[in-house]
């Protein structure tokens, strides 16, 4: 059984996502969700599916046994689904290449500072974009610069509201983040 870590602070509908399409697949389980923020919604979705948290705050993932931590978790693949956070390098180097990170965009359109969120999409309707979309990509040190894994696109419909595309960029993200951290999986040498 493959282990998955999940990294969130928000209200954490992909890693519910992730959670769901992975309850009745044998092939991984998520064993640990790391949140930096109290109160995020994500924390009651891992209360609800009693999965263990570890509550990461700026000392503790400065220090390196932050790594051994994770590491007891035995990870295939960490996953980032809305971690706002920059990831240490001594984090990136030591999980290198098992590190994915979802953007509400098509990369590299609409990334770097401030890009999260309802920023982006704001952002997108104000510029009147044809098509709209998600990335996954492996992390490294550059936020939203590693490799890209997979894109898929929304074309905006002409009435598209920043709300609107928010939806249906979310219903994009539940669709392929699970399906892709399977594939992913299936991929690794066991
Ligand atoms: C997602 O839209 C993702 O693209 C971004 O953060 C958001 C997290 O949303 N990285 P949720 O907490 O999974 O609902």
């Amino acid at each position: 059984m493959r282990s998955i870590i999940i990294f969130a602070s928000g209200a954490g509908s992909n890693a519910k996502a992730i959670i769901d399409h992975f309850r009745h697949n044998s092939l991984a389980v998520v064993s640990l969700i790391v949140c930096n923020k109290a109160g995020a919604g994500v924390l009651d979705i891992a209360a609800k599916e009693g999965i263990s948290v570890l509550h990461m705050t700026r000392d503790l993932m400065l220090q390196t046994s932050i790594c051994e931590t994770l590491r007891s978790y035995r990870p295939d693949l960490l996953v980032l689904a809305g971690f706002l956070w920059k990831l240490p390098t001594h984090i990136v180097d030591a999980f290198d290449g098992k590190i994915i990170n979802i953007h509400p965009a098509l990369l590299p359109a609409y990334s770097g500072k401030g890009m999260y969120g309802a920023a982006v999409h704001a952002e997108v309707v104000r510029n009147r974009e044809g098509f709209s979309g998600i990335t996954i990509h492996h992390v490294n040190e550059h936020y939203d610069e590693g490799d890209i894994i997979m894109q898929a696109r929304h074309k905006l419909t002409s009435d598209e509201t920043p709300e609107s595309l928010a939806a249906a960029i979310h219903r994009l993200e539940h669709f392929y983040y699970p399906r892709t951290i399977e594939y992913l999986l299936m991929q690794q040498a066991l």
